[in-house]
């Protein structure tokens, strides 16, 4: 299984836009993997749509989106239709490919196979999980949900804003931070670092330690 920081697998697959090679596919973008256990399934069905709603805002960020489920492709475009219905999706082409996995091979090497899940045929489902990977391919963020719990693609955008904020500047985004709200000076920063990388506003909480670590200052801008 692929640890944080380390490289992403590079794979070919087909989808229902044609065969990837997944490195290629990704180019220069930041790009987000996930998986979801079942087409046709309810829960499967809000999450697909959500985030085809959420498209412009990852596109916004540089961030390209795509599925994969243990499903054929033949399966994925019939589905497609339900999902443009249920999420009144328009437009010609559906906004993110997504990918078949009928033999398991890319969500057993990475880790997606949820044991409890089975299709008809008693062959394991993919469970629901998240890959944020960057533009040098490395993987940055991996989450893993069961399949009766949906998740919060909001939570994606906001990790992704976090991640590209925190390659920019030697800082950290708090708890429920969101993109606009003060952020913390990471630990490995000294005091002296701290002022002259971000001047004299720096707020130091006083805490019963004594020790000057929760730093926070105004989101540093890019200009
Ligand atoms: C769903 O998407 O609703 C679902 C899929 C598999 C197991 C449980 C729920």
């Amino acid at each position: 299984m692929v640890l944080l920081g380390e490289t992403f697998p590079n794979f070919t697959a087909n989808s229902d836009i044609g065969p990837i090679e997944f490195h290629d596919w990704i180019g220069d973008s930041w790009a987000i993997l996930f998986s979801h256990p079942n087409d046709f399934t309810p829960v499967c069905t809000t999450e697909l749509a959500r985030v085809a709603k959420l498209i412009p805002a990852f596109a916004k960020r540089g961030v390209k989106v795509i599925a994969l489920s243990c499903n054929s492709v033949d399966s994925h475009i019939q589905w497609i239709k339900d999902i443009r219905a249920y999420g009144n999706i328009t437009g010609e082409v559906f906004p993110y490919p997504i990918i078949e996995d009928e033999n398991r091979e890319i969500s057993l090497s990475l880790g997606m196979l949820d044991p409890d899940e089975r299709d008809s045929q008693g062959l394991p489902l993919s469970a629901r999980s998240v890959f944020i990977i960057d533009p040098k391919k490395k993987m940055r963020l991996s989450i893993l949900y069961p399949a009766t719990t949906g998740r919060n693609f909001d939570e994606i955008l906001r990790v992704i804003d976090s991640l590209q904020l925190t390659d920019k500047h030697k800082v950290a985004t708090p708890v429920d931070w969101r993109n606009g709200d003060d952020v913390m000076i990471q630990p490995s920063v000294t005091d002296e670092q701290a002022k002259s990388m971000f001047g004299e506003n720096i707020k130091v909480t006083n805490l019963p330690s004594g020790k000057p670590y929760l730093r926070s200052i105004l989101q540093p801008t890019d200009t």
